[in-house]
C-alpha cells in the first residue's frame, strides 16, 4: 500500500457552485469520495487537500517528499504563475500527473502554458472530474513499473 496525494489549487473549493458550465457540478467533497474509493480499490491510501495559499501546496509537496509515492495535481490558476510550486515538484521523485477539469488548451491563451508540466509524468485536461480518477489509475500503474537505474 503506497500513499498518494491528491493536491488542489486557487478556487477549487467552489468546484460545483464555480462555473458549472466549465467545471461541471460534482463539488470537491464528491471528487474526494470518488478519489478515496478508486485508491482503496487499488490498494493504496490517499491524502486529498485544497488551499488557495500557494505555500501550503509547497508544503504538502513537501510532505509528500517524506512520506508520499505520487503525485496527483490540480494547481488551478497556479499552473500557469508557480515557479515555486514547479521548483518544489522537481524536489520529489515519484510519478506526478497533472490535472485540468476542462480543456485549457481550449479557452484563453494565458492557460495554454503550464509551469508544472515541466516536470509531470503525464497531463490530462478536459475529462472533467474523471481526470482525476485517471491520474490515480496512471500514479498507481507508475508505482508498479520497477524503477530503471
Ligand atoms: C483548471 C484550469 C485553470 O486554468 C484554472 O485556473 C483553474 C482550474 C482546471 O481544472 O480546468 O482554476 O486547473
Amino acid at each position: 500500500m503506497s500513499l498518494i496525494y491528491v493536491l488542489n489549487g486557487p478556487n477549487l473549493n467552489l468546484l460545483g457552485k464555480r462555473q458549472p458550465r466549465i467545471y461541471g457540478h460534482e463539488t470537491l467533497a464528491d471528487v474526494e469520495a470518488d478519489c478515496r474509493k478508486l485508491a482503496s480499490e487499488l490498494g493504496h491510501e490517499i491524502r486529498f487537500h485544497q488551499s488557495n495559499r500557494e505555500y501550503e501546496i509547497i508544503d504538502w509537496i513537501h510532505e509528500a517528499r517524506e512520506d508520499g509515492a505520487g503525485i496527483v495535481i490540480n494547481p488551478a490558476a497556479f499552473t500557469h504563475t508557480s515557479l515555486a510550486i514547479l521548483d518544489a515538484l522537481n524536489t520529489f521523485e515519484g510519478p506526478v500527473i497533472e490535472i485540468h477539469i476542462s480543456n485549457v488548451h481550449k479557452r484563453e491563451s494565458f492557460r495554454h502554458h503550464s509551469f508544472v508540466s515541466h516536470r509531470a509524468d503525464g497531463v490530462i485536461a478536459g475529462l472533467g472530474t474523471e481526470g482525476y480518477q485517471l491520474g490515480i489509475r496512471r500514479v498507481a500503474t507508475m508505482l508498479k513499473v520497477p524503477k530503471k537505474e
